[in-house]
């Protein structure tokens, strides 16, 4: 097995072609096999309801080679279970977890030389997407879909990594509407985020941390990570209708509560910022990496946390979780699967 030429420890967070996607379809009624593919490109009906009608969900997790060799893959059950409920809230058909699971066993298994050595800190990203085929000019749900999963080895999300990053604010921009998609993972949700990350990149910031849509009092989803902070024994992050509910953070939840600290899942008034000994944000993509400054734009008022390193918490948080993916933590939680190579 030839090892790709790829720089293994300045991966970006970006797209690397792989060897293979899986992908299966749904018609007649029902799922068909799992195919292989060494093709980019997908076959697709100009009329398709996910080109017009945006009837397109995805997923993100990743895969870790260890120090031992192994490869383990993060808590994908809950990446299956919320790809339904994404499916479910946009009329598509639901992919049952058990075909959702052996599609990641498999795309993992065909793409074993990409998945980065333990040194370079790296991961293999899977990324399953579902999206509505059927041809649809009046607006109404497809009655074919097809689940495609591609593979991208990555690095660290933020540029810098695990450091303190700037973050903005701003109220004059929704990711999504008071009863509307924010908690599912839909494509439309990021299509209409992309505004508000333009205007921070182009302010020279990482991402934009949204108040909540309805009474813009509260803090919400943070970029395309959810938001926590750390007051004292306490973590504390938002309990929203509009954020997505992550696993990276549920997981962290768990964690601060073995370390024996306080967990809180509550509404976060945005006066409370002030409050906070750490911040920080959290997903698949961005693990959790420490915001050292956030700044409310349209005021200009300002809230420093430390620029120069993470908190002790954050710090403590990000090595624990690290260590399980990587396997040089003991997995109490039964989080990893090991995923086991034909040889
Ligand atoms: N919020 C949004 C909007 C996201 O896109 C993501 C990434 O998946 C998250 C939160 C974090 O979720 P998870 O930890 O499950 O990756
Ligand atoms: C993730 O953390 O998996 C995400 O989906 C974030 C972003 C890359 C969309």
């Amino acid at each position: 097995m030839e090892t790709p030429n790829l720089d293994w420890g300045n991966l970006p967070f970006g797209y690397v072609k792989a060897d293979y996607n899986v992908r299966c379809t749904y018609k007649d009624g029902k799922w068909g096999e799992i195919e292989v593919s060494d093709s980019e490109y997908v076959p697709l009906h100009i009329a398709a309801s996910c080109l017009h009608y945006g009837q397109e969900s995805f997923e993100g997790l990743k895969a870790f080679r260890g120090p031992d060799g192994k490869v383990r893959v993060f808590r994908m059950d809950e990446n299956a279970k919320r790809f339904i409920r994404s499916a479910e809230g946009i009329s598509m058909q639901p992919m049952p977890v058990e075909l959702f699971e052996e599609m990641v066993r498999k795309v993992v298994k065909l793409n074993e030389r990409f998945i980065p050595p333990y040194e370079s800190g790296a991961s293999l990203y899977i990324r399953p997407l579902e999206i509505g085929t059927s041809p649809k000019i009046g607006v109404s749900p497809s009655e074919e879909y097809m689940v495609i999963m591609l593979v991208t080895p990555v690095g660290p999300y933020f540029k810098a990594g695990f450091r303190p990053t700037k973050v903005c604010l701003s109220r004059d921009y929704d990711r999504v509407a008071p009863k509307g998609t924010g908690s599912i993972k839909i494509g439309g949700n990021y299509a209409a985020s992309l505004n508000a990350g333009q205007k921070a990149h182009d302010l020279g910031y990482a991402v934009m941390l949204y108040l909540d849509p309805k009474e813009k009092a509260y803090l919400d989803e943070c970029g395309a990570a959810n938001f926590y902070g750390i007051k004292g024994n306490t973590y504390v992050t938002p309990a929203s209708e509009t954020i997505l509910p992550s696993i990276t953070n549920k997981s962290l939840r768990q964690l601060a509560r073995d370390m024996g600290m306080e967990v809180e899942e509550r509404h976060i008034p945005y006066e409370e910022l002030s409050e906070f000994d750490e911040v920080g944000n959290c997903g698949t993509a961005a693990v959790c990496t420490p915001i050292g400054q956030i700044d409310d734009i349209d005021n200009g008022r300002t809230f420093s946390f430390d620029m120069n390193e993470a908190g002790p918490v954050t710090t403590k948080l990000y090595n624990k979780l690290r260590g399980i993916q990587y396997g040089t933590e003991p997995d109490t939680h039964n989080w990893c699967e090991v995923i086991e190579f034909d040889r």
